[in-house]
């Protein structure tokens, strides 16, 4: 069923186009809602050469604050010299303003954990492990299996503190240094992530290395495997597949997607990764389709582009170029 609110102005067809369009056959049920996540200030500005003052990363999520994101990662509290860039993240924990919005922390360990607990003004975690051994030593100096240990304790310390925690399995799409990565190994992984307390599964595509057939098989096989748990779907635009992957995982039941203002992001962990699916981009296409945001999109725009010089790098985002063609497409 299509969407009621879609663009496609289907209410509005004369009875000739009506009869034209009755013999195309109606695509899969698609969700009404999707939670478009806002991982910008982390993932976006964890991969910028120079240092944003905190002053700017505070005015960044405070205006996200403002536009109707249900949850924002703000920060990761990580090793400092792994990430410099986030190694200001309890000041910058101190100048937000969040009004509604959930302020969302990333955690590679215990420690990140401890560090987000005793910092205040979080109000959920996103512990981050990879699908391959060689992904997870670069990005994290450990093993799956010391990552898991660390995801359990994690869990448990979350849970005393009152805090939902996500597990985020990175490259869990294909792999920098191994390429393929086996179904059957991510989905191991997930349900093991779920047993030791996550609340809810994300599935990445760090290096933006799937495609849309891949992407649906394997979130319908995860929903089989943790049939209670919220899925959510992070995807990198690196090959130009996201809209499309994006599209893949929502006919697979997935409504949580992450994405970044301005399609700001990338690992440095990971060699090729570029930004995230863009949220100005992400939002412009649910709400054409008739899949509700919450989110105010010309809000959106506006921030991106203000955003954008204050950063000093080009933002790969294209609505916030060529404006919204929703108005336009509506009769
Ligand atoms: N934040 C700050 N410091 C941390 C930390 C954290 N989350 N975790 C560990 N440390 C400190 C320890 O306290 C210890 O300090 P000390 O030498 O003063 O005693 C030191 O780091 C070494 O601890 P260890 O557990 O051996 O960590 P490590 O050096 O093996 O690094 C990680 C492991 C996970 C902390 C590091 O690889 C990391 O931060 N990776 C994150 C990378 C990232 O953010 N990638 C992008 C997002 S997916
Ligand atoms: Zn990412």
């Amino acid at each position: 069923m299509m969407p009621p609110s879609s663009i496609e102005p289907v209410a509005q067809l004369s009875p000739a186009e009506r009869a034209a369009l009755s013999a195309v056959p109606a695509p899969c049920d698609l969700p009404t809602h999707v939670e478009v996540f806002e991982v910008g200030p982390r993932d976006g500005l964890q991969n910028i050469a120079s240092v944003v003052p905190a002053a700017v990363k505070i005015d960044l999520i405070n205006r996200l604050c403002t536009l109707g994101f249900r949850r924002i990662e703000a920060v990761s509290f990580v090793h400092p010299h792994a990430v410099p860039q986030m190694a200001d993240a309890e000041a910058v924990m101190a100048g937000i303003d969040k009004g509604t919005a959930q302020i969302v922390g990333l955690v590679p360990n215990v420690r990140g954990v401890e560090r987000a607990l005793a910092c205040g003004g979080i109000d959920a975690l996103n512990f981050v492990l990879s699908a391959t051994e060689s992904q997870n030593q670069r990005n994290l100096r450990q093993s799956i299996a010391e990552s898991l240990d660390a995801l359990g304790e994690s869990a448990a310390l979350a849970r005393s503190a009152g805090l939902p925690l996500r597990a985020t399995i990175s490259t869990a799409f294909g792999c920098p240094f191994e390429g393929y990565v086996p179904p059957e190994r991510v989905l191991d992984i997930a349900e093991r992530c779920a047993a030791l307390g996550a609340g809810e599964i994300c599935l990445g595509d760090t290096t933006g290395m799937a495609v849309p057939t891949q992407v649906y098989r394997l979130f319908r096989a995860l929903a089989l495997r943790v049939p209670a748990l919220p899925l959510a779907v992070h995807l990198h635009n690196t090959r130009g597949s996201g809209a499309a992957n994006l599209m893949a995982a929502l006919h697979a039941g997935v409504a949580i997607a992450d994405a970044s203002i301005g399609g700001l992001g990338g690992c440095p962990f990971a060699p090729g990764a570029t930004g995230n699916i863009c949220s100005e981009d992400t939002v412009h296409m649910l709400s054409g389709v008739g899949i509700s945001t919450g989110i105010d999109l010309e809000g959106l725009i506006v921030a991106a582009r203000a955003f954008e010089p204050r950063i000093g790098v080009h933002l790969p985002g294209q609505v916030m170029r060529a404006g919204s063609s929703l108005g336009a497409l509506r009769r």
